[in-house]
């Protein structure tokens, strides 16, 4: 793959016109794309498959947010987040985060809202991606999250998915002991990200307004 690419982009500087060149290198980096998501798949299923780190929730989403509000022109909001630390794996998190923003800016025209947001329930965190898109049909909501699955063949294979990003997202849900749900709006669509290993952070004195206090 890498040395197929190396010599198309070489050829490339002979030819910075060239049509031809640049459908060939988009198609080496969809298949890529594809190759790389199978590997991640075949690795959920090991016991090792996850390193937990101590991610402070707040900084994490927000940098997650700000990446991707960078690059897609949307109505992006960053909505409340509650302060604590979970404990999960941080890349694996952010695959999975990725793959939902990245389909909800597939999803969605520029003027069309996207929003990341966070909630505690108990000891689980949930993380929440809604986007005001053109929806999932009803009839498309159970099958999603199967490998290869996509709800909509033509609009699919003009934007180049695969059908694996949701199936990557549900896999690291469950390997984290978590789970993944969609949830069709009267606009758009809402994927929940329930994962366990959650600690709210208690509010430290200096955190409180002079008013709250105690005397
Ligand atoms: N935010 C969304 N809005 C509408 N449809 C969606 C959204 N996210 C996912 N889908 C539907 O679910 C299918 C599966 O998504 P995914 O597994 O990420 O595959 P891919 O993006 O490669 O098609 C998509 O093809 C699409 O039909
Ligand atoms: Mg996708």
């Amino acid at each position: 793959m890498t040395i197929a690419r190396g010599h198309l982009e070489l050829l490339g500087l002979e030819r910075p016109d060239s049509h031809d060149l640049a459908v060939a290198l988009d198609e080496l980096t969809r298949i890529d794309r594809i190759i790389n998501r199978l590997l991640l798949l075949a690795k959920s299923e090991r016991p090792d498959f996850l390193v937990t780190d101590d991610i402070d929730v707040e900084a994490f989403v927000e940098d997650v947010f700000m990446r991707w509000s960078d690059v897609a022109p949307r109505v992006w909001r960053l909505g409340p987040i509650p302060r604590g630390h979970l404990a999960a794996d941080e890349e694996a998190l952010r695959t999975a985060l990725d793959a939902l923003l990245e389909n909800a800016v597939k999803h969605t025209e520029p003027r069309e809202t996207i929003e990341l947001r966070a909630r505690a329930a108990g000891r689980e965190l949930v993380l929440e991606v809604v986007d005001g898109g053109h929806g999932i049909p009803p009839e498309a909501v159970d099958r999603i999250f199967d490998r290869f699955a996509r709800a909509d063949d033509a609009r699919n294979r003009a934007a180049g998915g695969a059908g694996l990003g949701l199936a990557i997202v549900d896999a690291i849900a469950r390997a984290h002991g978590g789970s993944c749900t969609v949830r069709p709006l009267p606009r758009g669509v809402l994927f929940a990200l329930r994962l366990p290993g959650f600690e709210l952070e208690r509010r430290s004195l200096a955190d409180l307004s002079p008013a709250q206090q105690p005397a």
